[in-house]
């Protein structure tokens, strides 16, 4: 493929991208503390383990801090895999799903499909509507909880289950409105937008619960099941912890500050280890709209922290749906203060506030709360992944605000875990014991491998003190909590999306999918310089020799061990895991990690580890390597952090004087400890991945597929990019089908476990 059919791709990136990118503050890289390095022998005896016990041991081997297994979920663990034995699958630009020879990847569940009763099979020609009854779009992060054959929660259920999926987006061409693929006519690209095409998109975003069975070897989900719904951008949800009631959540829609309408831009999950599910808000910001003149209306601090999350004055939605009629409904995306109300309780100008949490959803239990969990603090969140139990000890969740140049957090709970909760029959009360109180912190790397976790508190006096940003109360650094974070010079990050902890080691993997703006001198205040943990830049190559401009193109996945294996640990040790590059690409500079054609890839983005094989699973966002390959999913064996070596990358500036930066490069992978597992089709990411607990079944799901569209084009089924899943049987519409995101579930045709 030549170059110029990946530039669709992206252009819709950047697009996509708009406000990821709204970090100015003046955070130092670690330039100053290049010389304070300690030497890695040090570093591996601050109680991280050595690398002897890396991949080595059983589940219940003594990695960390030297405790034997704490894992008080009392479940017996079964084995991890130590090697990978299928074949790894080729790099592909066909429009198919790849997996291993001996392995079968099925379609369950794709955009529109009934799962209410009486909702008609989809048609899939831009006629169907009624989307708060269907799958939505662009499935993302997955969780799978077990079914009893009684229907009750059972957590050793492989045969029945709950899916639980985000719908972070929708597919709409470069700089256009509408959500092409839905509509007939790709649907209106101008202003106002016609009420019937905006009730048709909102109900697309949000949250599918669908019940899955497996029935003569064959998964299917299950059409009018009781525990079937969707959450949309329109389903009351109650605001919970600290910023509950806050002067900062008053809205029209609740003039007490207690209540969200719904939840929005659904990325990364989290399953909390009392059965309910978490979903993090992404890229909200950018469907909210604010007048031109806004900044001299408000006159207030607010107009500090609405440019800090990316909507400053003048900014356009990303769909108009705000003018879809007078209804509050569609007021709501329009952001500008026009009451006469001095606290904003008639108009939705802090309606941005009351969205970038990770949400908390009981999937057994429709009748219960779903509730926003501020203490967690409101960014453009990903993943949020639970410490390894340990009982009488806090929780720690990890969470990444996935914006270039933004930071790595962490919250402990101050309720320590009883593992009785783990059953507890009133799961959202659970939630509200370990998510409503506890302490909020952000990362800190330093050079010498080591970092810190700040907690964003308002007595810290970098906070209080803040110059940019006058913050009135604890609920608005948990609201604000970039701002907190500047404040406390915590360390821009090559946009951390997912993280993930390993079951046996405790120790915590982000992925950083990538960063155009680092740079080895940077020419302005969006760019960043590189460092020790995000230490390189260089310029993309493609077939035929052309060059991009330089950043940390392919991204990394940098991995965390708390100091003595503690969750409420404030030290840390760090590596990487693995850096993305092209197995072709320069191995002092770019390929660091030695990847081969097997291993190679670009963009990682979902992250997941399966409790039951051990395995890392790596999904990819890319559109640097999409020249050479579709998006791919990877499974790999880890070692743990300080298993590699020390490298120095030697960079020449403008005037020819070198910049050294040493980084901490993990263990390089063998043939059989990373592999390349699944391609998707084109146009595609890969994202959420969810497995049964006998490790035999692998749920992933392939999102926006042939997503390079124009309104224009979709009455022309020649130029969509992807024809997925209909190409491949799945639905109406065959071998010129509309594109759909979808569900897998993947199986071994041996019976085996997945990976094995
Ligand atoms: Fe929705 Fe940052 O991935
Ligand atoms: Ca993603
Ligand atoms: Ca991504
Ligand atoms: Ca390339």
């Amino acid at each position: 493929m030549n170059r110029l059919v990946d530039l669709p791709k992206r252009a819709l990136d950047l697009f996509r991208s708009e406000e990821e990118d709204s970090n100015r503050s003046a955070n130092p890289s670690f330039m100053e503390v290049l010389d304070a390095r300690l030497s890695r022998r040090s570093i591996l005896r601050g109680g991280v383990g050595t690398a002897a016990t890396a991949l080595l041991g059983g589940l219940g081997m003594t990695a960390c801090g030297g405790s034997d297994d704490d894992d008080d979920d009392g479940s017996e663990a079964p084995a991890p895999l130590t090697t990978l034995a299928f074949t790894a699958v080729a790099k592909s630009v066909a429009d198919v799903v790849s997996v291993p020879t001996g392995y079968t990847a099925s379609i369950i569940y794709a955009l529109g499909d009934p799962i209410l009763a009486g909702a008609t099979a989809f048609k899939n020609d831009g006629t169907d509507a009624d989307f708060d009854n269907r799958a939505g779009d662009h499935h993302d992060g997955m969780e799978y909880f077990g079914l009893s054959a009684a229907g009750q929660r059972d957590d050793e259920s492989s045969t029945r289950g709950l899916l639980v999926m985000n719908h972070e987006a929708t597919s709409q061409g470069n700089g256009e409105l509408a959500s092409a693929f839905v509509h007939a006519n790709g649907g209106t690209n101008t202003l106002p937008r016609p009420a019937a095409e905006v009730d048709r998109e909102v109900p697309l975003h949000g949250v599918s619960v669908v019940e899955v069975t497996k029935a003569s070897g064959q998964w299917a989900y299950v059409q009018g099941s009781n525990f079937n719904r969707r959450v949309t951008p329109l389903t009351p949800v109650e605001l919970s912890g600290p910023a509950r009631g806050n002067a900062l959540m008053k809205t029209k829609y609740s003039t007490a500050g207690t209540q969200a309408r719904g939840t929005l831009n659904n990325c990364g999950t989290g399953i909390t280890p009392w059965g309910t599910y978490l979903t993090g808000e992404e890229n909200w910001a950018g469907y909210f709209t604010r007048g031109a003149a806004d900044d001299a209306a408000r006159g207030d601090r607010s107009v500090v922290s609405l440019q800090r999350y990316g909507r400053s004055q003048g900014a356009a939605s990303r769909h108009g749906w705000e003018t879809g009629g007078a209804a509050d409904q569609y007021a709501r995306w329009n952001i500008s203060k026009s009451g006469a109300s001095t606290d904003g309780s008639d108009d939705y100008r802090n309606e941005l506030n009351t969205f970038g949490y990770i949400v908390e959803i009981d999937p057994y239990d429709k009748t219960k709360a779903i509730k926003k969990r501020t203490a967690l603090g409101r960014f453009a969140h990903e993943s949020a992944s639970f410490s390894k139990l340990a009982a009488g000890k806090p929780l720690a969740v990890y969470m990444g605000d996935d914006s270039r140049g933004e930071y790595i957090y962490k919250f402990v709970s101050t309720a320590n875990w009883d593992a009785a909760d783990a059953q507890a029959t009133d799961r959202v009360a659970t939630g509200d014991k370990y998510l409503d109180a506890g302490k909020l912190y952000v990362a800190k790397f330093a050079a010498d491998g080591t970092g810190q976790w700040i907690e964003l508190n308002i007595a810290n006096a970098a906070i209080a003190g803040y110059a940019n940003y006058a913050f009135a109360d604890q609920a608005d650094v948990l609201v604000n909590a970039r701002l907190a974070a500047d404040a406390v010079g915590a360390t821009k990050m090559d946009r951390p999306e997912w993280c993930a902890v390993h079951p046996t080691t405790g120790e915590i993997y982000y992925t950083l999918t990538n960063n155009s703006n680092r740079k080895v001198e940077p020419s302005s205040g969006s760019q960043m310089a590189v460092d020790a943990a995000n230490p390189r830049s260089y310029k993309d190559s493609y077939a035929g020799g052309a060059e991009g401009s330089a950043g940390n193109i392919n991204g990394h996945i940098i991995r965390i061990a708390e100091t003595g294996g503690e969750a409420a640990a404030t030290g840390f040790t760090w590596d990487v895991y693995l850096f993305g590059a092209q197995s072709d690409a320069d191995a002092t500079k770019i390929n660091l990690s030695s990847l081969t054609a097997d291993q190679d890839f670009s963009s990682p983005d979902g992250l997941w580890f399966s409790k039951n094989t051990g395995l890392c699973w790596i999904q990819t966002d890319d559109g640097a390597y999409t020249d050479v390959t579709n998006c791919m999913m990877l499974a790999g064996v880890p070692g743990q952090v300080g298993d590699g070596t020390e490298v120095t990358l030697s960079y020449t500036k403008a005037d020819a004087s070198t910049l050294a930066i040493t980084t901490r490069v993990g263990k390089k992978p063998a043939a059989d400890t990373l592999k390349r597992f699944l391609v998707g089709p084109k146009d595609c990411e890969l994202t959420g991945c969810a497995e049964t607990p006998d490790g035999k079944t692998l749920f992933v799901n392939i999102q926006h597929p042939g997503e390079s569209i124009t309104s224009a084009n979709v009455a022309n089924p020649s130029s969509y990019t992807s024809h997925w899943p209909g190409n491949a049987g799945y639905g109406a519409g065959g071998a010129t089908a509309r594109p759909r995101s979808a569900t897998l579930a993947i199986t071994k045709n041996d019976g085996g476990r997945v990976g094995s």
